[in-house]
């Protein structure tokens, strides 16, 4: 279909579903075990309500925000997601076009299917960057100092909720591989961490995995503020106690994330996260951004996390299906709220529109 047919995010992961090949969609939309935490992501978002409140003059309604330094026209961002090429060719660089065009902010991913002076490249402002810290410290550093001395990256997020392999039914069942699928064979670091593993077993997730450090811990932050002056950001908290030792530590941000259901299976639901932060440690808001994703596929989910004291959410799934339609296909997403009705405008001029006078 064209993408203009599409009218939410749950028609894109229709077409994602007929489209794409078994690997890839096993790939993108597995998590793991029985994919309680994947499904209750959403679902969980779907039992909280709103209050409405009426004659508050909506006319132009402003809807940007400020992110480590950098404006965004709607508080999402695209969360970071390995290998994106499995998608679409373009892959991250159709990410990072996207993203610079909606006014929004892509996150690029360590283990992207694109050269990351490719991605830089096609980057014109800013991203952010997600670290996996590898088992290989001396390469996790130099990629660090690399993105830190690029001027483009503007915070560091940390992975830290998948130190080992989750169990990716789907994707160990269809036999991904990354080295087969990802066109980049040679110059990618996930297709060459893949190929130096032997024949590849148990799909993309455990190819990629293999190479995350086990033994991270809290005390990994002194290297880390050693090799970049970055804001770090701890992607992956899923209880209150890790938030406000981040908050202790001196963190400048953390995500709520449990990996789109993708690390531990029975985690909590990422806004049911945020919601133990409302009651345990208030105090965690106002010291440093909190962030969270899971499951996030329409605006008013959007509203919610906001509503709940979220600075910013961010969107894994929908923005690997949309490179299947390139930067266009980003550019659609990034305003998930506008696909509910489509705008008076072209979305592009949309949220310039919007800003109050
Ligand atoms: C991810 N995610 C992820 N996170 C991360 O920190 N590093 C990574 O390499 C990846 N890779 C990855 C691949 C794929 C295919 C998916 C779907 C997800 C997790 C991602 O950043 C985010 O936390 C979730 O995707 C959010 O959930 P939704 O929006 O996909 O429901």
């Amino acid at each position: 279909p064209l993408l203009d047919e599409l009218i939410n995010l749950y028609d894109l992961e229709e077409v994602a579903k007929r489209t794409l090949t078994a690997k890839a969609w096993a790939y993108i939309d597995g998590a793991s075990n029985d994919n309680l935490t994947y499904r209750f992501n959403n679902r969980v978002l779907k039992h909280i309500w709103f209050r409405p409140a009426v004659m508050r003059g909506v006319r132009y309604v402003n809807m940007s925000t400020t992110l480590f330094g950098c404006k965004l026209d709607a508080p999402i961002y695209i969360s970071p997601t390995a290998a994106v090429s499995v998608a679409g060719p373009d892959g991250e660089l159709a990410q990072a076009r996207g993203a610079a065009s909606s006014g929004i902010i892509a996150t690029i991913p360590n283990m992207a299917s694109h050269p990351l002076e490719n991605i830089l490249d096609a980057t014109p402002e800013r991203a952010f960057f997600q670290l996996y810290v590898s088992n290989d410290r001396q390469q996790s550093e130099d990629i660090v100092r690399k993105v830190t001395a690029s001027g483009k990256i503007k915070a560091i997020f940390v992975t830290v909720d998948s130190p080992v392999v989750s169990k990716r039914e789907a994707d160990e069942r269809t036999k991904g591989n990354l080295s087969s699928v990802n066109p980049y064979k040679g110059s990618s670091p996930a297709a060459t961490a893949a190929s130096r593993k032997g024949p590849p077993r148990g799909g993309f997730a455990r190819q990629s995995g293999q190479q995350v450090d086990p033994s991270i811990s809290w005390s990994d932050l002194a290297w880390l503020r050693s090799i970049t002056d970055l804001p770090l950001v701890l992607k992956g908290v899923q209880r209150h106690e890790d938030a406000v030792k981040a908050m202790e530590l001196g963190f400048e941000g953390i995500i709520l994330s449990n990996h789109g259901g993708r690390a531990a299976d029975n985690a909590l639901p990422a806004i049911l996260t945020l919601l133990e932060l409302h009651r345990n440690c208030p105090q965690v808001f106002g010291a440093m951004e909190i962030l969270v994703d899971g499951g996030f596929r329409r605006g008013s989910d959007v509203v919610k996390a906001i509503c709940l004291g979220a600075s910013a959410v961010g969107l894994g799934r929908p923005f690997m299906y949309s490179v299947m339609y390139g930067q266009e296909g980003t550019e659609r997403v990034s305003l998930p709220c506008v696909l509910l009705q489509p705008p008076p405008v072209p979305i592009m001029s949309m949220s310039s529109r919007l800003t109050t006078p």
